[in-house]
């Protein structure tokens, strides 16, 4: 293993990946990226120039895109973080979650199969579990929790990793997925709890809070998710998956009083909004398979790795603000217009 295509490595996860990987292991990294309004290459203009990495645009539903860039590159390896990954988009419109997630991870796998590549990595996340109950804080999800899927987005994920079954199932290739609770960290899209709630505290602008703020997610640093990417990639058994998570469960609601108490606000900021349809009440991972299998854990704690998080938006201002200016307004506007009352 050593020339890896990494798929929407410019989006926030991917390019952090990208410098950890530059970082932490020898890999050549060939960024293979659409570039959709996630995805961004100032995220990585400190390593543009590495010898390692590269940069190629093209789309994952494009086989012969594909097809050009392992063949140029000489990959052996694919890991695919290309997806369209925000929850409330899906239920705007389902049809890009379809083409990406879906229809874009089975042409990866037909170019596993047709090139006889040493091994792909599918990143897919702990949404395909559906929902836990609040009042069971005992109840964990595992990599036998049957999926249930109650978003497009999920359903779009969990349609993918049965697609990587099957694959691996029927055609015996080298396959692996993890599946990882939610990621903080720097130059997440500021569409997404964390950076947005920074965002809005930043610019003195309301906090719009879902529902009554009890739904409950399980936070991991992104760079603890990578590590533990390269921990499975290396060492992982193929045909497994493998979860991923913090052990580190928050209201919405705390997360954001805790933002405000950071940057110095207070919690009248805090607007309540209508609820995300479908909005799945508790995520929670057991990640015990990945810890006694292959001794991962993460390196941050919740409070290192949150104020890191707040001073890199707050350094990293003009980063935010153009993100957030131009098509991203237009679906902050579409999104939040029915929900305010
Ligand atoms: P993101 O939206 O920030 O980035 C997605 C990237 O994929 C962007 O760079 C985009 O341009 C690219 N892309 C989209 N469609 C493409 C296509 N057809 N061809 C090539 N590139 C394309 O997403 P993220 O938050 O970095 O998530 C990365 C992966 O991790 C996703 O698969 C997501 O489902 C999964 N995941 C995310 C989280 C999280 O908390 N963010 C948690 C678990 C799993
Ligand atoms: O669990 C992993 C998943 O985490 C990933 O697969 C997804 O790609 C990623 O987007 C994330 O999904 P969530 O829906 O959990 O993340 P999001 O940041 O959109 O929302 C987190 C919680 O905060 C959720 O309960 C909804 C709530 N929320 C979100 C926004 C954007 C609000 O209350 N207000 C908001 O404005």
């Amino acid at each position: 293993m050593k020339n890896i295509l990494v798929t929407g490595g410019a989006g926030f996860i991917g390019s952090n990946f990208i410098k950890y990987a530059l970082q932490n292991t020898g890999f050549n990294l060939v960024n293979f990226d659409k570039l959709t309004y996630a995805g961004n290459l100032e995220n990585l203009t400190d390593i543009e120039f590495n010898d390692r990495y590269k940069f190629v645009k093209g789309d994952i539903c494009e086989k012969d895109e594909v097809e050009k860039a392992v063949h140029e590159n000489e990959i052996d390896t694919i890991i695919n973080f290309a997806a369209e990954s925000h929850v409330d988009r899906s239920i705007l419109g389902a049809k890009e979650f379809i083409n990406t997630n879906v229809m874009g991870t089975h042409v990866l796998l037909e170019v596993l199969k047709d090139h006889k590549l040493e091994k792909y990595l599918q990143v897919s996340t702990d949404e395909v579990y559906g929902s836990l109950p609040e009042d069971k804080k005992e109840i964990l999800f595992t990599e036998s929790t049957p999926i249930t899927t109650n978003s497009p987005y999920s359903a779009s994920k969990a349609s993918a990793d049965l697609l990587c079954n099957a694959f691996h199932h029927t055609f015996g290739l080298p396959i692996l997925i993890t599946r990882c609770s939610n990621n903080y960290g720097p130059y997440q899209f500021p569409e997404k709890l964390i950076p947005l709630m920074i965002a809005k505290t930043l610019n003195g602008e309301k906090l719009p809070v879902y529902g009554d703020g009890k739904n409950v997610r399980d936070w991991l640093y992104v760079e603890d998710h990578c590590s533990a990417i390269i921990k499975v990639l290396s060492d992982g058994r193929s045909g497994e998956v493998y979860n991923i998570g913090g052990n580190n469960e928050w209201y919405n609601i705390d997360i954001v009083k805790l933002i405000l108490k950071k940057l110095g606000k207070t919690d009248d900021m805090i607007q309540y909004v209508k609820d995300r349809p479908g909005h799945d009440r508790r995520y929670a991972i057991d990640s015990s398979k990945i810890a006694d299998e292959l001794g991962w854990k993460p390196a941050y704690d919740f409070e290192t790795g949150i104020t890191l998080t707040v001073e890199w938006y707050l350094k990293n201002e003009e980063w935010w603000k153009k993100v957030m200016s131009g098509e991203y307004q237009k679906y902050y506007s579409e999104n939040y217009r029915d929900k305010i009352s």
